[in-house]
């Protein structure tokens, strides 16, 4: 494996979509240099992460419920994930957060759910990867209360001045696929302002593909397109972009 050049801080590995090819996927991204973190979204599919990345050294595992699923969070599946959060390869509590464009949980649910989660990762002092959907103004009264100690907006698609209130709550933003998206001018202008210190690169794979491979199956080695956006926005070289977004994930992951 060639050196760690670029991080994609959010994927789904363990989806049933790479069932048939799960290793020559993982083989490609390694091959590309990118190392990944694959987040659960329930307690079965963070255990599933957690083994993923057990097995290969380039891969670390969030845990965490997911808000479509927050129905089946309770106190056993809060210790079980305070048990597989002590494992080295965790680095972080997510996929975590509100989903009111699907809302596939009660929202209550949701909020207290995600409140507990950020509960969680303070006491075993690990950074939250939290989900926003059309959730804003309940997602910053909660992250204003429970006061995560560090963590990522995963997917962000706000304007500069959401951006500014999640960055002022010392959060990073996670920039994916949607950059390269046509209608995402608001966001583009946003991350042409916002400090490249303060974003990680994702793919949300096997969601969210980026042009040019729109409309096809995601996967980390696909990260390198939302690179080469982020620099020509901002009138850089995608090296630049990827050795500091490289630095911003291996601080606040630790890894
Ligand atoms: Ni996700």
């Amino acid at each position: 494996m060639p050196e760690l050049t670029l991080i994609d801080t959010h994927a789904h590995l363990d989806s049933t979509d790479y069932n048939e090819d799960r290793a020559a996927v993982i083989a490609r991204t390694f091959a590309a240099g990118i190392g990944v973190i694959t987040v659960g979204v329930d307690l079965p599919s963070s255990e599933a992460a957690l083994k993923l990345a057990q097995r290969h050294r380039f891969i670390w595992a969030g845990v965490g419920v997911h808000p479509h699923e927050a129905k089946t969070f309770n106190n056993e599946v809060n210790e079980a994930l305070r048990k597989l959060a002590s494992d080295p390869k965790v680095v972080a509590i997510g996929e975590i957060g509100l989903d009111y464009y699907r809302d596939l949980s009660p929202r209550k649910v949701q909020r207290d759910v995600l409140a507990e989660q950020i509960e969680l990762a303070n006491q075993v002092d690990l950074p939250v990867i939290i989900h926003n959907r059309e959730s804003t103004k309940d997602m910053l009264a909660i992250l204003r209360a429970h006061r995560p100690r560090r963590g990522v907006i995963h997917s962000f698609l706000g304007d500069l001045d959401l951006a500014r209130e999640f960055m002022d709550l010392g959060l990073y933003l996670g920039i994916g696929g949607p950059l390269t998206f046509k209608k995402n001018d608001i966001l583009r202008d946003a991350v042409t302002r916002i400090p490249l210190e303060r974003i990680l690169l994702e793919t949300d794979c096997p969601y969210l593909t980026p042009i040019p491979y729109r409309g096809k199956r995601n996967e980390p080695a696909y990260v390198c397109y939302v690179a080469e956006e982020i620099a020509r926005l901002k009138g850089i070289t995608s090296e630049q972009v990827a050795r500091l977004t490289t630095e911003n994930a291996r601080g606040l992951f630790n890894i």
